[in-house]
């Protein structure tokens, strides 16, 4: 029975008996008898060996391992049991290398998380994680630091482009496909960071307030759903505290949910410098990653002392070298690097872009603008370093793409400044619109200077702003603005030239006050390793746009649960907040509330009434899509089933939206579907509503509750755009947690 089936089978429910399948305790598997053997046969000093990890560039070259690999971690491992040693690389968009550690190493820059997040497809996401894992493991790679899935609560947190958005069914089912993708060629992948490291200021200082059935029913159901579909060999867990207790030594998160509750059966590595205490591997970690930059080498050198003065028991030690065998020999790591194994880049670069063809959000679309004609004579592109390359986010996810970068410059404000850069690379959108318009002539300016660029703008049949906004781990945006004069450039070009469409390339939402006076928007994010043959082929309408927004874009700040970033107003760490809590600290303590609870995104304009600027799951086509036929049925499941047809005059990808309303509780995507059909065709799709999305989660109880009653479904083209309703009603149900 899979992993899913068995954590969805209802439990006897006050005398109600639902069905009820004996749980049989899954058999021993051989990676389990594999381990258990492994773990016999090891010296307590080859137990313990596995425990902790480092980083290979800081260590001498003369006292590296031989096969180390400069990236982010090493553990040795047990050779006379064929255990391999683990070769960490970052992560979730490539075989990362943004520090430059490996001099001239490139590899497949995938679109950012953000951008993926906007396929909906987990197909693609698959794909994209098969390829990133491939090249990993070519370069000797055997654990990928990927799945990155924290949940988008707020548009300045800085990794958000590395995540997959504001949705815990969408992000979900999405990370669980890249974790396959990755893991499909018998390497490792992560998923992180456990839990709720929703933002970079306080990420190692502060303390997010716990509630854990608003946790449940949104951060932790993405990882649920990441853990329970993807099954990452390893989790990684966060820097910051969860309910007082960092995540790395939170027992209730790392035993209780993720193990007793999850099933979950592989291993826990920290993130690197989020260990705090020896007394974390009884918590619940099993490997310290990094141990360089934590304060002491707590699952090591201290484990031995702990060990010796009965602080630490053996048993702990046992189970953490157990998990850790059980996931490589699940996994079937190769018992040695591989020998070196050809790249296919161009291969790889298709699959990176088949990714920001499907990512590009068309957002708006006056008087049909776009695609602009193949006759169109003169194109001016302006701004966003439009002819390097698209922008690369900064910190441990940046990937050197091939080619090379085609700039970088350092980050000169908060903690990214210590390791984080800016840069761009891949396919120039330039280059991209001059392959798209070969007969047209297509110039450029980088929009130093907005008087000049105002005047070309005059002259040109169409203009193309590129709109960019930088994010990086460990900095969060100030504001949602673009900044750096964009907008005022945006207007004055959208002044002299009716024509104008602006392609944002940003790592989050971003406020437009511009966007009345520009025509066409499409959200391009951060492309990739193709990212401007991408933008030039939708500009051209040779690839018809079909990417959905994965996060609400607020008109401004206010509109948002914490208008204030939290922590915002706290002063930067000093070397004493270092020395206190590791080199991550970037701020004094503070704790984090998020008044939405649940109701992170779409849920929280929902609840407020508010009206963002752009809805989630929101994003046009070249095409038109009509939908009839929706008929529902209730009881112990939802299915949806419905009719799309293709009334447009061109081939199109559609993206309809299932949402549950049940009173008193925030609109919920229960379901969607990605068809592709050509004109005059119509698919009917019959869909069934994830119970986990419709359910509760009673803590008292430690269950789920799908409480019975009437509920509105709504077959949507985003979450504010309702095309046909429905209603049913379902059966009370309950699931384990
Ligand atoms: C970083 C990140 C994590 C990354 C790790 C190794 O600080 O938080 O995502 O995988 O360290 O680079």
């Amino acid at each position: 029975m899979p992993a899913i089936a068995r954590s969805l089978v209802a439990v006897p429910l006050l005398g109600i008996l639902l069905p009820l399948p004996a749980l049989a305790r899954p058999q021993a598997t051989n990676a389990e008898q594999a381990a258990d053997a492994a773990v016999k046969a090891m010296t307590q000093d080859e137990k313990l060996s596995l425990l902790h990890g480092f980083m290979p560039m800081m260590i001498a070259p003369n006292r590296r391992p031989a096969d180390a690999i400069i990236g982010a971690g090493y553990i040795p491992g047990v050779p006379r049991l064929g255990i391999p040693s683990q070769r960490e690389t970052d992560a979730s968009l490539g075989v990362a290398n943004g520090l430059g550690m490996r001099k001239g190493d490139v590899a497949t820059a995938l679109p950012s998380g953000m951008a993926l997040a906007a396929t909906w497809d987990p197909a693609l996401l698959e794909a994209g994680g098969r390829m990133i894992g491939a090249e990993a493991r070519a370069k000797g790679f055997n654990v990928m630091l990927a799945g990155g899935v924290n949940l988008v609560r707020d548009p300045r947190a800085g990794r958000n482009f590395e995540y997959l958005g504001e949705d815990p069914l969408l992000a979900g089912r999405l990370v669980a496909a890249e974790i396959r993708g990755v893991q499909s060629n018998h390497i490792i992948s992560t998923i992180k960071h456990f839990a709720l490291n929703d933002q970079e200021t306080g990420r190692a200082t502060a303390d997010v307030a716990f509630d854990e059935a608003a946790m449940r029913e949104s951060d932790l159901l993405a990882f649920r759903i990441g853990v329970t579909e993807g099954k990452p060999g390893a989790v990684m867990c966060s820097y910051n505290k969860v309910g007082g207790t960092y995540a790395c030594e939170n027992s209730v998160l790392l035993n209780d949910i993720l193990r007793r509750d999850w099933g979950f059966r592989g291993y826990v590595m920290s993130d690197w410098g989020a260990v705090h205490s020896t007394g974390a591997l009884h918590a619940g970690l099993d490997q310290q990653s990094g141990e360089q930059i934590d304060q002491r080498r707590y699952l090591s050198t201290d484990l031995v002392s702990a060990l010796a003065a009965g602080r630490a028991s053996m048993g702990d030690v046992d189970r953490a070298a157990r998990r850790i065998v059980w996931a490589i020999r699940e996994h079937r790591l190769d018992p040695a690097p591989p020998a070196l194994i050809p790249i296919d880049y161009a291969a790889h670069a298709e699959v990176a872009l088949a990714a920001e063809r499907a990512a590009i959000v068309l957002m708006k679309n006056a008087g049909k603008l776009l695609p602009l004609s193949p006759q169109t004579r003169t194109i001016l592109v302006v701004g966003g370093h439009g002819d390097l390359g698209v922008p690369i986010g900064g910190g441990s996810s940046a990937v050197v793409p091939v080619g090379g970068l085609a700039k970088a410059e350092p980050v000169h404000e908060g903690a990214a400044a210590m390791f984080a850069r800016r840069a761009w690379g891949g396919t120039s959108p330039l280059e991209g619109l001059r392959a798209a318009f070969p007969a047209a002539q297509v110039q450029f300016l980088d929009g130093s200077d907005p008087a000049q660029a105002e005047v070309a703008a005059k002259s040109a049949d169409a203009v193309i702003v590129l709109a960019e906004k930088f994010s990086t781990e460990a900095n969060d945006s100030h504001d949602i603005a673009l900044g750096d004069g964009q907008d005022s450039l945006i207007e004055r070009i959208a002044s002299a030239n009716p024509r104008t469409v602006v392609v944002l390339e940003t790592g989050n939402a971003v406020a437009m006050p511009w966007l009345d006076k520009v025509p066409a928007v499409l959200s391009a994010w951060y492309g990739g390793q193709r990212g401007g043959t991408a933008i030039g082929e939708v500009i051209a309408g040779q690839i018809n746009p079909s990417g959905r927004l994965p996060v609400t874009f607020p008109r401004d700040t206010a509109q948002l649960p914490n208008p204030a970033l939290p922590g915002s107003d706290m002063p930067p760490a000093g070397a004493h907040e270092r020395a206190l809590y590791g080199v991550n600290a970037n701020s004094p303590p503070f704790t984090i509330h998020y008044p939405e609870r649940a109701d992170a995104g779409y849920r929280w304009f929902d609840r407020t009434h508010a009206q963002p600027l752009f809805a989630f799951g929101s994003g046009l086509t070249y095409s038109d899509f009509r939908y009839d036929h929706l008929t529902v049925s209730g009881g112990a499941r939802l299915t949806i089933r419905f009719a799309v047809t293709n009334i447009g005059t061109r081939k199109g990808i559609d993206v309809p939206q299932v949402y549950v309303t049940r009173s008193g509780v925030a609109r919920r995507l229960v379901a969607w579907a990605r068809p592709e059909l050509a004109p005059g065709e119509t698919r009917v799709i019959t869909l069934t509503a994830d119970p986990r999305v419709l359910s509760e989660f009673d803590g008292t109880h430690r269950r789920w509750i799908t409480p019975p009653g009437r509920v509105l479904v709504e077959l949507s083209r985003s979450v504010a755009d309702p095309v046909l309703h429905a209603s049913t009603r379902l059966t009370k149900a309950t699931y384990r947690p």
